[in-house]
């Protein structure tokens, strides 16, 4: 069976017909062609596919696109204004906190639901807020600094 997907993605309305069995993360990959959101386990443990779903993180390879029907969904895509990037990206960027990049979308996306709810948050929040998000490379200090780094920029007007 297929129903009409109707939501706002990226800040824009969105109308598409998707199988009930569509997975958020092959809708969003596949049928829009964002390819930000990365494909990592597949089964929920390394949270290289998460979106903002609300503001909140979501794991798009455990959601299935008809459930965000009426909702908003953030993709990494959505972060930069004009080539300009956001708090986090610049975070991340400036701080070092990408090695290889593959679970790097996935973090910027956990980051800046992080900001979006708490903009100062405590190192512990910082590393509560990213538990789902698993990283081979980095060992998480430069990550960890990387958010802070971005928090300051969004204390200093810069979007998360
Ligand atoms: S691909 Fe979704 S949690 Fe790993
Ligand atoms: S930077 Fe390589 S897995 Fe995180």
């Amino acid at each position: 069976m297929a129903r009409l997907l109707e939501f706002t993605l990226n800040g824009r309305p969105r109308a598409d017909a998707v199988p009930d069995n569509l997975l958020l993360l092959d809708y969003l990959r596949e049928v829009v062609g964002l390819t930000g959101t990365k494909t990592g386990c597949d089964g929920g443990e390394c949270g290289a596919c998460t979106v903002l779903l609300d503001d909140r993180p979501r794991l798009s390879c455990l959601t299935l696109a008809a459930a965000v029907a009426g909702h908003r969904v953030d993709t990494v895509e959505s972060l930069a204004n004009d080539g300009r990037l956001s708090a986090v990206q610049r975070g991340f960027h400036e701080k070092l906190g990408a090695q290889c990049g593959y679970c790097t979308p996935g973090f910027i996306m956990a980051s800046a639901g992080l900001l979006r709810r708490n903009p100062r948050p405590s190192d512990d929040e910082i590393r509560e807020a990213l538990g789902s998000n698993i990283c081979r490379c980095t060992g998480y200090v430069k990550i960890i600094e990387a958010v802070k780094h971005a928090a300051a920029l969004h204390a200093g007007g810069l979007a998360p």
